[in-house]
């Protein structure tokens, strides 16, 4: 049995190095919500990695000729520099290509196969012969592979199934014994109506052709589907099935899994089938985040391309405002579980109100009172009055206010909270007025008492907001003298002591000219688009192919030929199949050039030909040649044709 402890994840991050500020959406709440548990005296083990294995790091890694390895492993360090930046507190960052993570997944694909949910049987789908990929029916695009847009074949191929189907029954007693296990409740429906409802099908869970994965133990010549890598982490994290396994009786269940809403379905369906089938408790909670719109739509790379001047760069962000102001509009703009708008505007609106003017205001007009009226040194407090014991009621009674969010996850409700009674502060000075009170040597107790009421707000708020503005809670506590790892146990009014030291804070969060910032960021993401741009420009220069010497050149052979006949290739939009004479030869060959040349067109032409390829069948058809045509930036082909129409088919071409 689990004990003052909380086990909190976020899910693996894909390497895919365009990082942004949706990006850190998951990982700030997750750490706001592991330094408040910590804050409780938990004792809390939070978790967050990275997900690498793949086709698509495997192919990335091919193009540029590196190992995927030499691909990740840049961009993984800056991953974990962003969450530096933003000063996440994780407990472990793995990565799928930890051996220990993968030792655990060979384990547990093992016992999976030797329980017999996992069996062996045959999986069919469309095979993309260059990219090396398999697709299904619903995956292919105008009925052509997805990625590349050529022709593919139905093939058959022998897999390891995961059965899934099972276990549908069980995970929908699941959600109705354990209404907390998933939430909001609206994914719940989702889960049941999209696929629960209609029962599951077993889960093809190897693959032979992507090698960039985990080898199964049973089966060398198979490898683990990503999914099941990636899920794995949440245990392997804990030393599932190793020869220490205290983490795990000390964490398991998790008490939190969150992660986005696009991926509700593998953690609350595939998920807990896994665990079930393992003879694991599910996690107590799978928690559906809403995403960082931008535009009305999911914030992504491609998005933040179309959409003109919204700086989302989290390194460029964190640089001009702090890392406390991009974490605090992450954890109080968004309303919790739901979609939110992304805009600069925005940003800099929430900056500007609540931070600055609030809570910056707030503390600098406190310390620099004390320091005019007290020299710097915390007066005693007198005698209350109606309007002091309003203020210290609601700060007295903020920290259950708070955590009462906090267990419904609701950050946003919580800083609502704390920010409430920042206002209330900022309120009272106007009601008790202490500047008219430092100007009346009789009144001297008065404001005393007001600027003691004053600095205990100041400082039960910035207890309160450890969790979540990190650096700026810290100044606060230190201004005041306080310990700065001060925890929940000091949140009731009356613990600072009169003739404490307090020091003049400056404005922790400077205004900001919001007219003047937009248009400076307009500039800069304009000049990053410029940037971005070359580092493409450059990984092309970095694909092209190495120098190679006259004897590699050697080994291909051009010539010209001359196309006698051609004609469009069936159910193809694409191909032209064409009858081409290479000297006393004649051979068949197929081209991608149907939408820049007529087969009439075609016919009479004299062009160049790479004619020692190996011969493949395209859409059934058979070439025994490549025709070479120029490509320009916008995608258009021309033939490579001899300069003078005399020369003879079969020219060698040197
Ligand atoms: N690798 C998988 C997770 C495997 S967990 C066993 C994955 N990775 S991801 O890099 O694509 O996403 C990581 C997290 O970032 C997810 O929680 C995802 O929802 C979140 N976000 C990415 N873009 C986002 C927004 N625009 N808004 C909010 N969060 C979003 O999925």
């Amino acid at each position: 049995m689990k004990k003052n402890s909380y086990y909190i994840t976020t899910p693996i991050y894909y390497p895919s190095g365009n990082w942004h500020i949706g990006h850190c959406y998951t990982t700030v709440i997750c750490d706001a919500l592991a330094r408040f548990h910590r804050m409780l005296g938990e004792d809390v083990y939070f978790l967050t990695g990275t997900d690498e294995h793949g086709q698509k790091v495997e192919k990335e890694a091919k193009d540029r000729g590196i190992t995927p390895l030499e691909f990740i492993d840049p961009l993984v360090a800056e991953l974990k520099s962003m969450w530096s930046l933003l000063d996440i507190s994780y407990n472990r960052f793995i990565r799928t290509t930890d051996e220990d993570h993968i030792r655990c997944v060979q384990r547990i694909y093992q016992k999976l196969y030797d329980s017999g949910d996992i069996y062996k049987s045959e999986y069919s789908g469309w095979y993309c012969t260059p990219c090396e990929s398999m697709w299904t029916e619903t995956q292919l695009k105008d009925g052509k592979c997805p990625d590349c847009g050529r022709e593919v074949t139905l093939q058959k191929e022998e897999s390891y199934f995961f059965r899934l189907s099972k276990y549908a029954p069980r995970i929908l007693k699941l959600y109705e014994d354990n209404p907390e296990f998933l939430q909001p409740k609206s994914r719940v429906n989702e889960m049941v109506n999209n696929f629960l409802k209609a029962g599951l099908q077993d889960l093809c869970v190897s693959r032979t052709t992507v090698k960039w994965g985990v080898p199964l133990p049973f089966d060398k010549n198979h490898y683990s589907y990503v999914w099941i890598d990636a899920l794995s982490n949440y245990l392997s994290a804990l030393g599932y099935l190793s020869d220490d396994e205290e983490k795990l009786k000390k964490f398991w269940p998790a008490d939190l899994h969150m992660v986005g809403k696009e991926i509700v379905r593998f953690h609350a369906i595939i998920w807990p089938a896994i665990l079930m089938a393992l003879g694991l408790e599910p996690p107590k909670q799978v928690y559906g985040h809403g995403w960082l719109l931008i535009g009305g739509d999911k914030l992504s790379k491609s998005k933040q391309d179309a959409v003109k001047y919204e700086l989302t760069d989290p390194y460029e962000l964190v640089k001009r405002y702090g890392s406390d102001a991009i974490r605090y509009f992450l954890l109080r703009e968004i309303p919790f579980g739901s979609d939110g708008e992304y805009t600069n505007e925005r940003l800099l609106l929430r900056i500007n109100a609540d931070l600055a003017n609030d809570l910056g205001n707030l503390v600098s007009r406190t310390t620099a009172m004390i320091g005019q009226s007290f020299q710097g040194v915390l007066p005693a407090c007198g005698k209350k009055e109606e309007v002091d014991l309003r203020l210290e009621e609601a700060a007295n009674g903020l920290f259950g206010r708070v955590k009462a969010a906090m267990d419904r996850l609701n950050a946003p409700d919580a800083l609502d909270e704390i920010f409430s009674v920042v206002s209330k502060a900022n309120k009272y000075i106007d009601e008790t007025t202490p500047w008219i009170l430092a100007k009346d040597e009789g009144k001297r107790e008065r404001l005393g008492t007001v600027l003691y009421h004053l600095a205990e707000v100041c400082r039960i708020c910035a207890v309160l907001l450890k969790p979540f503005l990190t650096k700026a809670s810290r100044l606060i506590l230190k201004s005041f003298s306080c310990e700065e790892d001060e925890g929940f146990e000091h949140v009731s009014f009356g613990e600072l002591k009169a003739g404490a030291k307090v020091e003049k804070l400056p404005p922790i969060f400077p205004r900001i000219d919001v007219k003047k910032e937009l248009a400076e960021v307009e500039n800069l993401v304009k000049e990053l688009k410029k940037k971005d741009k070359k580092p493409e420009k450059k990984a092309e220069a970095e694909k092209a192919p190495a120098e190679i010497s006259i004897d590699d050149f050697a080994k291909i052979e051009l010539k010209v030929g001359e196309i006698v006949a051609c004609e469009k290739v069936a159910k193809s939009e694409k191909l032209l199949h064409e009858t081409v004479k290479i000297g006393e030869e004649t051979r068949s060959v197929v081209s991608g050039i149907a939408k820049f040349y007529t087969p009439e067109e075609m016919v009479g032409k004299k062009v160049v030909l790479v004619t020692n390829l190996k011969p493949v069948k395209l859409c059934g058809v058979l070439s025994e040649g490549m025709i070479l045509c120029a490509e320009d930036e916008t995608g258009k082909l021309s033939l490579l044709s001899p300069e003078k129409a005399e020369i003879l088919s079969g020219a060698k071409i040197r």
